[in-house]
């Protein structure tokens, strides 16, 4: 059933002013600026969501499900009554820098997992609508709450330096695109051990492209698609970032190196496995 419209809009405007959401929306307004300012975010470029359910009550859960609600193509049974935060479509980082209220929605997901409801600011009699990803940010999210992960935020953004890598015949394969970003910088193999996974060209927003993310994050906690850009989880919006700006590092010392017109030497083997061992205390 759907409430009263006055009392879902001052329940939003209550919502969006949460003492306790403030670091968040915080820390939203900042990686916004951030990715904007990489040049990671043309446009509408980048989505996120963050999973906030341990922010509210049993009693405002149950609020949220007089919102408007809108069938999802299939169950996310360990998402039932989850809230996310998350980017609307459409919208640009750069505003969301600004005005982060204005450029994201709250997504409730139904009791039997099948739906969401949409609680968004509703400016203008319409409201922000989620991310066209939200299928491949909710597979994740399922994927992390059935194994208890820590990370509660996905983050996809179009890494110019790591898109460029993919459009290069001998990095698209796992093995070879995380041999050259771990022996560009040593930081890259102490704080992405794993590497990135690879997707290889899939149409974005489709149920192919999270159920193969959804794989790669099984061993990675950064995966690329190939020559679309780049999607990493963290504990905090934070974290995603920085894993992104890291294996970005990488990749762009090796691009530089090019640039000169010589090939770059790349750690060595021993100096790599002299990470390792560092890492494994
Ligand atoms: P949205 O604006 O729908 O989030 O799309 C941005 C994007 O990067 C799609 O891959
Ligand atoms: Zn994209």
């Amino acid at each position: 059933m759907i409430g009263n419209i006055d009392d879902l809009l001052n329940f939003t405007k209550d919502l969006f002013q949460k003492k306790e959401l403030k670091p968040v929306f915080l820390q939203v307004a900042g990686v916004a600026q951030y990715l904007w300012n990489r040049g990671w975010a043309e446009r509408n470029a980048g989505n996120f969501s963050i999973n906030l359910t341990g922010f509210f009550h049993e009693r405002e859960l149950d609020r949220f499900s007089t919102y408007p609600f809108f069938p999802l193509s299939k169950e996310y049974p360990e998402l039932s009554r989850t809230i996310f935060l998350v980017s609307g479509t459409g919208t640009r980082m750069r505003d969301m820098a600004d005005n982060p209220a204005e450029n994201l929605c709250f997504v409730y997901i139904s009791d039997s997992g099948s739906a969401f409801h949409i609680i968004g600011d509703n400016h203008d009699g319409d409201y922000v609508k989620p991310t066209s990803e939200l299928i491949t940010h909710l597979a994740i999210q399922q994927q992390l709450l059935q194994k208890k992960s820590p990370e509660k935020v996905v983050l996809h953004a179009h890494v110019t330096e790591l898109i460029a890598l993919t459009q290069l015949a001998p990095f698209k394969s796992e093995e070879a695109v995380n041999s050259l970003l771990w022996g560009m910088h040593p930081e890259t193999l102490l704080f992405v051990p794993d590497g990135v996974g690879f997707v290889p060209y899939t149409l974005a927003g489709t149920e192919h492209i999270a159920m193969e993310t959804l794989s790669k994050l099984e061993n990675h906690k950064a995966v690329l698609w190939e020559k679309h850009g780049c999607l990493a989880i963290g504990n905090t919006l934070h974290d995603a970032f920085d894993t992104l700006d890291i294996l970005a590092k990488s990749a762009k010392i090796y691009l530089l190196c090019k640039s000169t017109g010589m090939e770059p030497e790349g750690l060595t083997p021993a100096q790599l496995q002299e990470i390792r061992q560092t890492s494994d205390k």
